[in-house]
């Protein structure tokens, strides 16, 4: 099930072929021959050469992307593109299209939850998780409302009047995906969100995040060093590879429908998780069918036939 990078698919004529729906949704980000440099001459680094895809707008259901590659493959370069940061974005070369529009410029639609995430420290955990709000001109009870019930959804009931540097990397790291997810952002960025969580906290999230995914139905990028991680939650699994900074293969997953501990028991997902772990060790190019096993293919064919009828 694994497809080419920068190799769209033949679309089929067939109207009720989930890639021929997929075509007639609008498309949330296309990136077309995105190249990007930094430095100059000798010193010049391709952290992202020739990258290629497309993510559509799934009716009901979003889709989440998740993003995995050795260090410095050009992860966090790819996420701050899209989100429209400086010196990211834009490209050295190649196109970024948001929303159908060729301009990724900052906006609240996208809401990136940091690799190095960052809170105010004179602000208090609610002030903060309410901060994005109040620049939207919402009310202070509001604000506060809204903030509170996300602390609640984070797990940080009773540390509303805390300020982040008495709370552990952990909770601030809460705080920080709180603070991101509060404003409902149509296009949600996540650049290793879990990646200071103790296991068990860590899995708690990714359940939440999965929960959280499916009320809102936004679109979700996920960059994560956890291959299980990537499987359990990605619909689709982008791999990346290093020197230079490329996307080298694209991964159907089925869809997170069971709990993480339970996923992890199946032995199709034993068998794909270390198939990928051993692909991203070798950092090479797409190498064919990353599962050949029946339980995995029958869960993909049950999800796209679910976004094809919800197309209709
Ligand atoms: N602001 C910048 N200025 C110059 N070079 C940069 C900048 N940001 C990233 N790079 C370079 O681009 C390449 C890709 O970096 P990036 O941060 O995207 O990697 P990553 O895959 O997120 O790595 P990690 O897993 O360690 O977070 C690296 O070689 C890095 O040194
Ligand atoms: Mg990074």
């Amino acid at each position: 099930m694994a497809e080419t990078a920068n190799k769209p698919a033949e679309a089929s004529p067939e109207p009720t072929d989930p890639k021929t729906a997929l075509a007639t949704h609008p498309e949330v980000v296309r990136f077309t021959n995105v190249t990007k440099k930094f430095g100059v001459g000798n010193d010049s680094n391709v952290a992202l050469q020739d990258v290629t895809f497309t993510v559509h707008d799934l009716p009901n259901t979003g889709e989440l992307i998740s993003i995995v590659g050795p260090s410095g493959c050009g992860k966090s370069t790819l996420l701050r593109m899209i989100a429209g940061l400086e010196p990211h974005y834009p490209p050295t070369s190649g196109t970024v299209e948001i929303l159908g529009k060729a301009d990724s410029s900052p906006s609240s639609e996208k809401g990136l939850v940091d690799q190095k995430y960052s809170l105010f420290p004179h602000l208090t955990v609610l002030k903060n998780v309410a901060f994005g709000l109040s620049l939207r001109g919402e009310s202070r009870s509001t604000r506060e409302d809204k903030a509170a019930l996300w602390i609640k959804k984070v797990g940080l009931e009773g540390n509303e009047s805390k300020y982040p540097q008495e709370l552990s990397g952990g909770m601030q790291q809460r705080v920080a995906i709180a603070s991101t997810l509060v404003l409902n952002p149509r296009i949600l960025l996540m650049d290793e969100p879990f990646g200071a969580l103790d296991p068990k906290i860590r899995l708690k999230m990714q359940e939440l995040l999965v929960q959280l995914w499916n009320e809102q139905q936004s679109t979700v990028f996920i960059v994560t060093h956890s291959v299980e991680e990537a499987l359990y939650l990605g619909d689709r699994v982008f791999r990346m590879a290093s020197r230079p900074g490329r996307l080298v293969e694209i991964v159907q997953a089925p869809r997170p429908d069971i709990p993480p501990e339970e996923m992890r028991q199946k032995k199709w997902f034993v068998d794909m998780t270390r198939e990928l772990l051993y692909r991203l060790e070798q950092d090479k190019n797409a190498a064919g069918e990353l599962g050949s096993y029946p339980d995995y293919k029958s869960e993909i064919e049950h999800r796209h036939s679910d976004a094809s009828s919800a197309s209709k």
